[in-house]
């Protein structure tokens, strides 16, 4: 499963990519606000320091625009995923761009039928979000389960992007029921390694490290 790290901010980006294994990133509109940052210069900054797909949303509603500016971003560098909202005017867009060799990264997916339409539509990427289903009371893993099933009944290779991830959780049932990328904030993604047994264990063994006067450089 790919690891793509869901924020604007290039030092987070940068101590993730120092771990090693960072696949990729995603931004959207409310991302480059939190940043501060202009979205080209962000952007570009965040392409030359990950090797994966760094997605960049477009702002225009309509068609045309949207493939547009899609097309500016993807001037950015070659990683580049253009992401697109799932509406039509996305959907063609995606179609015109996917066509053109472009990643598409289809964004604010909340059904397998929007799923499927744009798999369709040659989509990359297609990002179901969890945790905004979760907050109105709807699993948003059922969703991911059966974008799953229906992508695999009919061969499309479509990624399954699963978004709005909010806990660790959320990381491991994904894993489960077979996501091939989550995107998260950088926090979920380190907490990935907690485990209150490694901490008690750990401290077992540095105390009998001491102890023991054991040294190996
Ligand atoms: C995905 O590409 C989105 O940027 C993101 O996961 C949305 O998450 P949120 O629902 O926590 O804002």
């Amino acid at each position: 499963m790919k690891f793509f790290a869901d924020t604007a901010d290039v030092e987070a980006i940068r101590d993730l990519n120092d771990l090693g294994f960072l696949d990729g990133v995603t931004t959207n509109p409310s991302l480059i606000k939190k940043s501060g940052r202009d979205i080209l210069e962000v952007t570009k900054e965040i392409c030359d320091m990950v090797e994966g797909p760094v997605s960049a949303e477009v702002t225009a509603t309509e068609a045309e625009q949207m493939i547009a500016e899609g097309r500016k971003l993807a001037k950015i560098a070659d990683n580049i995923a253009v992401k697109v909202p799932l509406t039509l005017d996305g959907l063609k867009a995606c179609k015109v761009l996917t066509g053109e060799g472009n990643m598409v990264n289809v964004t604010l997916c909340f059904s397998p039928n929007q799923a499927l339409l744009a798999a369709k539509a040659g989509a990359t990427f297609i990002s179901p979000f969890i945790g905004r289903l979760d907050d109105i009371s709807i699993d948003g893993m059922d969703l991911i389960a059966e974008i799953r099933q229906i992508y695999d009944n009919y061969g499309y290779e479509t990624q399954i992007l699963a978004a709005s991830i909010r806990t660790v959780n959320h990381v491991k049932d994904c894993a489960m029921v077979g996501a091939d990328v989550i995107t998260a904030p950088p926090d979920v993604i380190k907490s990935l390694a907690n485990h209150p047994l490694t901490d008690k264990g750990l401290a077992a063994f540095l105390a009998d490290i001491e102890a023991g006067g054991i040294k190996i450089l």
